[in-house]
């Protein structure tokens, strides 16, 4: 499926542009898209760092059918494994893996290529408007803010690429898997192979949760995108989102 372009020379957030105007009957497959995004959001209430023209910045309105808002980590699942298909193309060199920080962020190796920042839109039992923020580093080749471990595709191959071609792509990726995939007959298929592409998902590493870190592996991800973790006396532990994180 193709998306509708809507090209802002200059957002604040295009979360936020299409936030504000989804309710404005904008159709499924529309997208938000700006070089120059000067109050970006992340996760968590952190901003988003993308030098002017250089990266990906855009929200792409997604219109479920038949995902309920119980299932929305369905969503995240999509996006995640959209973008993780486009890097797969370009960065064919890459040595270290390209792999989804659990719930989604994207990685190369230990270092975080592309953020999402998912915003629904509920009304009873429907998910009205799903938004998809994704932030995917592309030619940038320094970071100013104080994120931990970025990367762009750039830094990785080591030459710039096609920033428009790869819009492009990764859009479309993304709007054909949820075509596919907004089907509860086929969330398994896509549960698994989400979990196929975790980010650290064999063996002991250190997270933390209320302050404490613990070393622990990773058990399961349920498909609401609950973590289950076993400590290293083997006690599992459930976490959602924001109650865990993993120690870098
Ligand atoms: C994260 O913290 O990892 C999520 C970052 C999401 C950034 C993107 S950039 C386009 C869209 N608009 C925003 O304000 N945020 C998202």
């Amino acid at each position: 499926m193709k998306p509708i372009y809507i090209r802002l020379d200059s957002v604040a957030s295009t979360n936020t542009y299409l936030t504000s105007r989804a309710a404005d009957n904008l159709p499924h497959a529309t997208v938000a898209t700006t070089d120059r995004q000067t109050a970006g959001r992340g996760q968590r209430g952190n901003s988003w760092e993308a030098a002017d023209g250089k990266n990906i910045t855009l929200s792409i309105l997604l219109r479920p059918k038949e995902i309920l808002p119980s299932q929305q980590f369905v969503v995240s699942e999509i996006v995640s494994l959209g973008i993780v298909n486009t890097l797969d193309h370009y960065l064919t060199e890459a040595e270290e893996e390209i792999s989804i920080k659990w719930p989604n962020d994207i990685y190369v190796g230990d270092k975080k290529i592309c953020g999402i920042l998912i915003e629904n839109s509920l009304m009873g039992n429907k998910i009205v408007s799903s938004i998809a923020g994704i932030g995917l580093n592309v030619n940038q080749d320094r970071f100013l803010s104080d994120a931990p471990n970025p990367v762009s595709m750039a830094i990785i191959a080591g030459h710039e690429f096609p920033l428009e071609e790869v819009r492009d792509r990764m859009c479309e990726e993304i709007l054909t898997l949820f075509d596919r995939f907004d089907n509860p007959n086929r969330y398994d298929g896509l549960h698994s192979a989400y979990k196929g592409r975790l980010w650290r998902r064999n063996g002991f590493h250190k997270f933390v949760a209320d302050g404490m870190e613990f070393d622990a592996e990773i058990v399961d991800i349920a498909p609401d995108g609950i973590l289950t973790l076993a400590d290293t006396d083997g006690n599992h532990r459930k976490f959602a989102f924001k109650e865990v994180a993993f120690v870098l």
